[in-house]
């Protein structure tokens, strides 16, 4: 058959409630236009994030049941520890209450001011994370990865080239290489096997550790399998396994590549670094069998991991996200290509060219997707990234939409209704126009800044 079907069924739903546009211009006024600060409950299809949006399996639930909540040594612990080492064998499983709290505790130890973290791309709290110790985040992404019709397979890929410079010039200052998989911030792009491969090299070559942010692991093997020469035949865990055996160290968010609705980890092989993160998360997470976790959490995580790899499901969702991409082309809407592993990222400066980039035609564009449909996306462009430590503003490198999918939560007609709302959007794309901040924080400021419309 050629419908790749949703490869579930649906035992329990959760109603939707339809707004009208008259209503959703209300929201948007009192959220400042900022659609973080919308109620969840006053949008249609929400595509804000794919993080801790899953919907979990019936297997996830019962083992929320076996969830158990002692302080110390629970055996939820060992499952999930277990169950994190089949696919990534570090010595020292440490787990966190969601991704950025692995960041913190890594950066706190071999952050500090001075010291250059160089990766592919970070993500926003991994820099933010990175600038709150005094050190500089750089991204070191391949070219390719800026030029959103670039058919590149692997354009998550580290810059090796500059990688190996930055090493030569800086190594003293350079405690860590990271590699993030796949890369969210630049598209939900992979990073193939032998980059990684080569990166490890250039890293180990000059005496650093290689740290994976792996939130999206599964996602990039399915890419590999399918992208990568030599791949094909080879079953995803194995692929993952191969991710991550050539790493020292990963931050982890499981609300993504785990299914599950909260957690993370921090795992390492070195036992200095473990021991003082160990230090640090009992300090602010909790005792390293939970580490800021309920054991039913862990145990979600557990069972969510051994789901991830199925390749029915991930042949589905990497489908979905192809669906939408081939859609919005046929509209006329860019988007970068290929498409994502967890989303569709509409590249919003070329589809508002009137708008310029600090009039954020991507949140532009976000606004209007609610307005006119409902619909919640999210701006990754010069709202998320354009403020610098030092209080200036520039255009960030693209300005591009983020369609993220949530797992296994929405069906194909979803899938329509928001192509949809995009052919609305192309018919009043010339009437839009960009917003004007009014307050916003010295960080972060796309969670919690407020905006004025233009004009
Ligand atoms: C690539 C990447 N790294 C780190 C994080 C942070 O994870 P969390 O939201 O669990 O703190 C995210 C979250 O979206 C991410 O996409």
């Amino acid at each position: 058959m050629k419908t790749i079907i949703e490869p579930f069924r649906i035992k329990v739903v959760e109603p939707i409630r339809l707004t009208t546009p008259e209503e959703r211009r209300q929201r948007l006024e009192q959220a400042g236009w900022n659609l973080f600060a919308l109620h969840a409950d006053d949008v249609i299809i929400d595509l804000l994030t794919d993080s801790g949006t899953s919907a979990m399996s019936a297997e996830q639930w019962a083992a929320v049941m076996r969830g158990d909540e002692s302080y110390a040594g629970s055996p939820s612990y060992y499952r999930f520890e277990a169950a994190v080492r089949s696919l990534m064998p570090f010595t020292h499983i440490i787990p966190t209450h969601q991704g950025r709290a692995a960041e913190a505790i890594l950066f706190s130890i071999v952050g500090g001011p001075g010291r250059i973290i160089p990766s592919n791309t970070h993500f926003d709290t991994t820099r933010g994370n990175i600038e709150a110790t005094g050190a500089t985040a750089v991204d070191l992404v391949v070219t390719e990865a800026h030029d959103p019709d670039s058919r590149e397979p692997f354009k998550g890929n580290i810059d090796l080239a500059q990688l190996e410079r930055l090493l030569e010039s800086s190594a003293e200052r350079i405690p860590v290489v990271m590699l993030t998989v796949t890369n969210n911030a630049g598209g939900g792009q992979p990073v193939s096997l032998e980059n990684i491969r080569a990166t490890a090299a250039i890293a180990h070559r000059h005496g650093k550790p290689l740290i994976i942010d792996g939130c999206r692991f599964a996602e990039n093997a399915w890419f590999i399998k399918c992208r990568e020469p030599g791949q094909s035949s080879r079953p995803v865990p194995d692929i993952v396994r191969d991710m991550f055996a050539m790493a020292d160290g990963m931050t982890m968010s499981a609300k993504k590549d785990a299914f599950a609705n909260i957690g993370g980890w921090l795992a390492v092989n070195d036992d200095a670094l473990a021991a003082a993160a160990r230090n640090r998360l009992i300090l602010t997470e909790g005792f390293p069998t939970y580490g800021g976790l309920a054991g039913r959490d862990l145990d979600a995580i557990a069972v969510g991991l051994h789901e991830i790899v199925d390749e029915q499901y991930l042949r589905y969702r990497v489908r979905t996200n192809e669906y939408i991409g081939e859609k919005l082309l046929a509209l006329g809407v860019p988007i970068v290509q290929p498409v994502g592993g967890h989303a569709v990222f509409v590249d919003a400066r070329r589809f508002l060219p009137h708008i310029p980039p600090l009039e954020y035609p991507g949140q532009a564009l976000a606004v209007a997707l609610y307005e006119i449909g409902g619909i919640r996306a999210c701006e990754i462009g010069t709202v998320m990234f354009g403020l610098k430590p030092d209080g200036s503003e520039v255009a960030a490198d693209m300005d591009l939409v983020r369609l993220a999918m949530p797992r296994r939560v929405y069906t194909q007609s979803h899938a329509d209704y928001l192509v949809e709302v995009f052919e609305e959007v192309v018919r009043r794309r010339d009437q839009l126009r960009g917003l004007r901040i009014v307050s916003q924080p010295s960080q972060l400021r796309h969670f919690t800044a407020r905006f004025v419309p233009l004009g």
